[in-house]
């Protein structure tokens, strides 16, 4: 398996925070925030990863993470030109995947625990794509899985009336298809290739299976939530727990 980190668009929402840096190179706790989605990678013994992020900011992400020798890793990059969205930047991954199955993770999205176990969870499933669920107190920032008693049936971007307080975190697993789905993707109203549109391709054809997240999990995305992922790594020294 390989693994890919979006860490493109502009971090608007940050603002002067990102005035002349990319978002994803802000400290979190004692480190960039990417080293958390490369360490969580390495954590599930995935160790050929591409980053994905935008041209203004290029080097400064190459020249913070090399090679990815220090993280006994091997790190290859591609530019997102324009903001499209997260499906958008996910098809520059196309070459670099070939037919092996993707981990995908948000570059601005911290987990307290490995995601060791969701991907071995993956690994045991013979195809399709597997998502991550987390109970949150605000829904309607996120992807929202509405559940029956064993799937989900659906995910909703951003709704104002949620189904469920289950969001859709960023992390997603997905089988080789991917990119035929990802060619299917129209985008949405705010005009971005949604991540969701590309769930949903999935729950239609009946291949999406789904996780809960333990321990504490945020975005980093905003002002609010870039302190509680200071919280969440700062406590831990930006060690990722291992599961019991
Ligand atoms: O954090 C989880 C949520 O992330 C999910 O629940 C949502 O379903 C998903 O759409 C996303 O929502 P956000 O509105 O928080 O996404 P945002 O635009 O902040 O982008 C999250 C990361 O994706 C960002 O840190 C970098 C990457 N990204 C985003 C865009 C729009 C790209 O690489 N390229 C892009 O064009």
């Amino acid at each position: 398996m390989k693994g890919v980190i979006l860490a493109g668009g502009h971090g608007t929402r940050l603002f002067p925070l990102t005035k002349a840096t990319n978002k994803h190179l802000l400290p979190v706790g004692r480190e960039p925030m990417l080293y958390h989605p490369i360490r969580q990678l390495v954590s599930a013994a995935i160790q050929e990863i591409l980053v994905v992020t935008s041209s203004d900011h290029m080097g400064d992400v190459v020249r913070c993470l090399g090679s990815g020798a220090e993280f006994d890793c091997t790190l290859t990059y591609r530019v997102q030109e324009t903001a499209g969205g997260i499906a958008h930047a996910l098809k520059l991954a196309r070459n670099f995947a070939g037919s092996d199955p993707i981990c995908v993770l948000l570059g601005d999205n911290i987990f307290e625990y490995s995601i060791a176990p969701y991907v071995e969870n993956f690994r045991s499933q013979s195809h399709g794509a597997r998502v991550l669920l987390k109970e949150v107190g605000d829904p309607e920032r996120y992807g929202v899985a509405a559940l029956d008693e064993k799937q989900v049936i659906e995910i909703e971007e951003k709704p104002a009336d949620p189904k469920s307080q289950f969001a859709v975190v960023g992390m997603y697993l997905y089988d080789a298809q991917i990119f035929e789905i990802l060619d299917q993707v129209q985008p949405s109203d705010r005009g971005e290739l949604e991540i969701t549109s590309v769930n949903n391709a999935y729950i239609e054809a009946g291949a999406l299976q789904y996780d809960i997240c333990r321990g504490r999990w945020t975005d980093a995305g905003t002002f609010d939530s870039l302190t509680e992922a200071n919280r969440i790594l700062g406590s831990n020294h930006n060690r990722i727990l291992p599961h019991a």
